[in-house]
């Protein structure tokens, strides 16, 4: 392993050029990058090795594998590679000057003032609002569910969406309620639309729409949120301060808003649905977990009681690993750069795939098993090598919600396990859509009966 990245052209590296591919088999290779990016990388990986390029139209597109290419890719020195240029082509339109759409100096400056959010009394203020909603709402489920099928991801969408309202905007949406999903949802759709043209009636049209909806909404917000002492997100983005007394615009607030509000929800609800496949499947984990959660006697009462919950975390992380809700992570060269060998040209589409290291033999034990004591602190596979596991990215664009969402995901299963068991059919399998946002195509049908 490198002991630190580097970028310094070797010598000896050798060019690297497109794999020859016919038109049929491109046009397979790409699709096949839609539907199942861990067929599609295992496919390259195996057939050309750990640096491959092929061409899309007139773009270079260059994957990498192996965790010294997530590692390198990441840490990303001497800012070799933009994180803008790669997701502005992909949801720039929608969710222009996101965090995770800047770079450098000025994503440093973005990412500092945002930390103001996520510092653990902000967490605080979240858990103590979210706790009890979460726990309604399962009590609500619990009066009209039992021993019937329900479909899981769009039951886990409502919910974040609900918690997305009170948490990050600070409020009832009430008569606006309708209004605001409906765009949120659009744009949201819209970033999974393939082709860059916004003809009217597509989902992006439709989206970049949307997008002015909810830019329209949140703007004559901002100035009573500035004064006001609101524990939300969105009135912590808006009277956020730097040192040097520097603070967001009310374009940067709504840009951001926007953004957080789209990479917290289908990512969650992606992570829950896992999870509750995973457990379905092994009923005997369901048991485990809720026996590790009794010692709570059916209330989380304080944020620090999640650190109880051990097993629940390695049950969480290894749905991560076997569906990391971001399978494969764009960035794009400024310039050209060297790894295995080889000269990776300069503005290629540059990508590393979560999902293929993570189903990676070099790292993992029997890598297609759903076996979560792999992250205990007697086996560790994950700390075998610290970029093998990295759903959440790592480096400087490492998702900053990342413990917002592992509280997020605790709290919604320890309700669910306190109220209910569930199950699927003995040969049910998961149909997974798993590009952009890995998520199953069926809705994920389990059958919960309470407990
Ligand atoms: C299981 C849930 C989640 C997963 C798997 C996830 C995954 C990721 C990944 C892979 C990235 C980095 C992309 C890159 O390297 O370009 C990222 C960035 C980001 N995530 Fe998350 N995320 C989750 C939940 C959340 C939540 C709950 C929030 C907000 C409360 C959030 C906010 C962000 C933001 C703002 C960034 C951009 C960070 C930056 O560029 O500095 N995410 N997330």
């Amino acid at each position: 392993m490198l002991d630190s990245p580097s970028t310094a052209p070797l010598v000896k590296s050798k060019l690297l050029t497109p794999i020859k591919v016919g038109i049929l088999e491109s046009w397979r290779l790409i699709s096949l990058s839609y539907s199942d990016p861990l067929k599609h990388t295992q496919h390259l990986n195996q057939k050309y090795g750990n640096v491959v390029m092929h061409k899309v139209g007139k773009m270079e597109v260059v994957h990498l594998f192996g965790a010294d290419a997530n590692r390198l890719a990441l840490l990303n020195p001497d800012n070799t590679l933009s994180n803008k240029k790669a997701w502005d082509q992909i949801i720039g339109r929608l969710f222009p000057n996101g965090l995770m759409l800047r770079d450098a100096e000025d994503h440093r400056y973005h990412r500092r003032l945002m930390q103001a959010g996520f510092k653990s009394k902000a967490m605080q203020g979240y858990f103590s609002q979210m706790a009890p909603q979460i726990e309604r709402a399962m009590a609500n489920w619990l009066a009209t569910v039992d021993n019937q099928k329900v479909l899981a991801y769009p039951m886990f969408k409502n919910m974040t969406l609900d918690l997305a309202a009170t948490v990050f905007l600070g409020m009832d949406l009430g008569a606006d309620a309708r209004k605001i999903n409906k765009a949120f949802e659009a744009t949201v759709a819209a970033s999974m639309w393939r082709f860059p043209f916004a003809l009217p009636g597509t989902l992006l049209w439709r989206g970049i729409r949307a997008r002015q909806t909810m830019c329209d909404f949140f703007q004559p917000l901002i100035e009573e949120r500035k004064t006001g002492d609101g524990q939300d997100l969105f009135s912590i983005l808006c009277r956020a301060e730097d040192e040097d007394g520097n603070r967001y615009t009310d374009q940067e607030i709504v840009d951001h808003i926007n953004f957080l509000m789209m990479a917290a929800h289908d990512t969650t609800t992606s992570a829950l649905t896992s999870m509750t496949y995973a457990l379905a499947k092994n009923p005997e984990w369901q048991e485990r977990l809720w026996k590790e959660m009794s010692v709570l006697d059916g209330k989380i009462v304080q944020l620090q009681d999640l650190s109880k919950m051990v097993e629940t975390d390695y049950v969480m992380k290894e749905a991560l690993r076997l569906y990391p809700p971001l399978p494969t992570l764009p960035k794009f060269s400024n310039k050209a750069f060297e790894f295995g060998g080889y000269t990776i040209p300069a503005n290629a589409m540059v990508v590393t795939s979560p999902i293929h290291t993570h189903y990676n033999a070099e790292y993992w034990d029997d890598p297609q098993s759903f076996d979560p004591l792999r992250f205990s602190e007697e086996r560790k596979e994950h700390k075998r090598n610290a970029y093998s596991w990295i759903p959440f990215s790592g480096g400087a664009h490492m998702c900053i919600g990342l413990h917002f969402a592992e509280m997020q995901i605790k709290l919604v299963m320890f309700e669910m396990l306190k109220n209910y068991r569930w199950s699927v059919p003995v040969d049910y399998k998961m149909p997974v859509q798993q590009s952009p946002i890995s998520k199953p195509t069926d809705g994920l049908p389990v059958t919960l009966r309470r407990r």
